[in-house]
């Protein structure tokens, strides 16, 4: 394993897992991925809130995936972070950060001492003589950090920073090349929670982290059809070959087209209120990854409401293959769940 290394840890809804990325001569390298399913319940809407179990499942994930060591990034997405454009007067990056907590006190639903914030420029603009900063601020409240980390902490692990899961996100997809693209946005979905990213070439312009995911599809499954919540998964996921072969409308489908229908809504409101937001700017396509992304019709579905080009994201696409024992079949499975933990490392590289 040559050069530096850097772990991203993404404690999911329903999985832990992390990579291992290294930077040597060669560029990029995955060195290693590992995940570990979660007990129902101990994580959330993106907050650990069962530390011991988790904990369990992070040193399990450790000891049987053989990273190099255990200092990690970890993401964070929840409710209580909050991201907003904001303009600021032009001042010196270090000025700008120790000022922050005072230009951004009435903005914020908690006292900044309870805060942990960063901004993010975007660009610069002059108007009247007058120089502004447009940029996203990231603010979260520090309980809403604190119980992850403290949780990573308990399974033995250094946490050395907390990202935004949405900025890895952005991180790890990107880059990825597209004839002409300049401006699109970037969608993981998860069990629980969604992380919106648009991006131009690169720079945050709108961040959004929705609750919701492809659990909410199993959930209505459930209840639809009265089964658990684990034949409701199976169900989920094998409903377009059942759909094939009896060709009637059944309680699944009805249950899985009226949730995703509830779901591509709340995406292209999101998207609506960034074009409404920005006008001039127009979003050329969408990437989408997490597991929630695999459900049958998903991105057609996605396509048909944007009328906008959806493609899967790749957050492999431009890192070298290490020694991590997946076979092809299992890289093809790990793709799309790949993207937080990767731009979390990245983050660190
Ligand atoms: N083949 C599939 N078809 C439909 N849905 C799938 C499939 N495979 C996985 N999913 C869904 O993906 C979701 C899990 O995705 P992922 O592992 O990205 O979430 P997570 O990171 O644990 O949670 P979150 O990011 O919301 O905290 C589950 O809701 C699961 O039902
Ligand atoms: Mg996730």
């Amino acid at each position: 394993m040559a050069g530096r290394t850097a772990i991203g840890l993404d404690i999911g809804t329903s999985v832990v897992r992390a990579v291992e990325l290294s930077y040597g001569r060669g560029g990029l390298t995955l060195e290693r991925f590992g995940q570990v399913v979660l007990p129902d319940g101990a994580v959330t809407d993106g907050e650990v809130t069962d530390s011991e179990p988790v904990a369990q499942c992070i040193k399990q994930l450790w000891s049987a995936t053989g990273f190099s060591h255990k200092r990690v990034v970890l993401g964070v997405a929840n409710q209580r972070v909050i991201v907003r454009q904001l303009d600021l007067p032009w001042m010196e990056q270090d000025e700008l950060r120790a000022g922050l907590p005072f230009q951004v006190q009435d903005l914020l639903p908690m006292p900044t001492e309870q805060a942990v914030m960063d901004f993010y420029p975007m660009e610069e603009i002059t108007q009247d003589g007058r120089r502004t900063l447009r940029g996203l601020l990231v603010a979260a409240s520090k309980d809403a950090v604190l119980s992850n980390v403290t949780c990573a902490a308990s399974a033995g692990l250094k946490v050395t920073s907390v990202d935004l899961t949405s900025f890895a996100v952005l991180r790890a997809l990107g880059k990825q090349s597209g004839l002409d693209i300049e401006t699109e946005a970037l969608i993981d979905i998860g069990a629980r929670v969604t992380n919106v990213v648009v991006h131009s070439s690169g720079v945050p312009r709108f961040v959004r982290i929705l609750l919701m995911g492809g659990q909410d599809i199993t959930d209505a499954v459930a209840q639809e059809t009265g089964s658990t919540l684990m034949e409701a998964e199976a169900l989920k996921q094998q409903y377009s070959v059942r759909r094939a072969g009896r060709g009637e409308f059944d309680s699944v489908q009805r249950a899985v087209v009226t949730t995703v229908s509830d779901f591509v809504d709340e995406i292209r409101g999101s998207l609506d209120y960034f074009a409404a937001s920005n006008p001039g700017i127009r979003v050329q396509r969408i990437l989408v990854s997490g597991g929630g992304s695999r459900l049958e019709g998903l991105l057609d579905r996605l396509s048909d409401a944007t009328r906008m080009p959806v493609v899967p994201g790749d957050p492999l696409v431009s890192l070298r293959m290490g020694r991590t024992g997946l076979d092809q079949q299992q890289l093809e499975f790990v793709r799309p769940l790949a993207t937080v933990p990767v731009g979390l490392a990245l983050g660190a590289l």
